[in-house]
């Protein structure tokens, strides 16, 4: 089992659209595939009950073949070590990293973060720990547009502070690209030693809080 640990330079950088395409392509490709979000935070209740909407978001656009592993489930939207301790909790991460464990007949597990990298669930594990401890492999999800260059240098290099050396999907690439976002994909190009395994157009009307399967084209991914 590969097991692809999908975070990123940011929150809201479209890690859930990354991980729901990803799962879906591999799907397309004939694999078993599970998703997990380990911990999601600003959940939304629906009919009584919170749900994590990542989670709904990729199963809106993948097929009832998708195995979903639950994640923990917390209300602020915040980070994960925030959100748990506003309600009194601390993550407990063997209990998260035994739920990966737990999971077997699939060819991939894809395993989506929270918020950027470096972003803690605790006092002494970040995202690039845990994707470390979990022994999976890192794709980090980028901005294409300005601004990036700084974040994605950045993540990279942190990953490469837990010997993780990161795969890059790119989202919200501009079909007609100005000089500054084709000089960021050269750039990001050549800095991850020719890493990048994707990039994702720029969608209209995209929004991940929506589970009716709309707005989402068949992306392949080079994995
Ligand atoms: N390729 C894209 N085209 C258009 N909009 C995008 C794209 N990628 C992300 N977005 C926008 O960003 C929003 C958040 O995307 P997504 O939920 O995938 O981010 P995330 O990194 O998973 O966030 P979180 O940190 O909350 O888990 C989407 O609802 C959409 O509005
Ligand atoms: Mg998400």
């Amino acid at each position: 089992m590969r097991t692809l640990f999908i975070s990123g330079t940011d929150t809201g950088v479209g890690k859930t659209l990354t991980s729901g395409l990803m799962c879906r392509h591999l799907l397309n490709e004939g694999f078993k595939v599970a998703y997990f979000k380990p911990v999601q935070t600003g959940a939304q209740e629906l009919d009584g009950k919170l749900i994590s909407v990542d989670t709904e978001y990729v199963k809106s656009i993948c097929s009832d073949e998708l195995r979903v592993i639950e994640p923990v489930i917390f209300k602020l939207p915040a980070s994960p070590h925030l959100a748990a301790a506003e309600e009194g909790v601390e993550i407990d991460i063997d209990a998260l990293l035994q739920k990966a464990k737990d999971v077997d007949d699939v060819d991939y597990l894809i395993v989506e973060g929270a918020g950027g990298i470096a972003v803690p669930f605790n006092n002494s594990m970040d995202m690039a720990g845990f994707c470390q401890k979990l022994g999976a492999e890192l794709i980090l999800v980028c901005r294409a547009n300005l601004g990036t260059l700084n974040h994605t240098f950045l993540a990279l290099s942190y990953a490469e502070s837990f010997q993780l050396e990161a795969s890059i999907i790119i989202s919200g690439c501009a079909e007609n690209p100005d000089v500054i976002e084709a000089d960021n994909l050269k750039m990001i190009e050549a800095k991850s030693g020719g890493r990048i395994i994707g990039t994702i157009p720029l969608l209209s009307g995209l929004d991940t809080e929506d589970f009716s399967g709309k707005n989402t084209p068949e992306i392949n991914f080079n994995v």
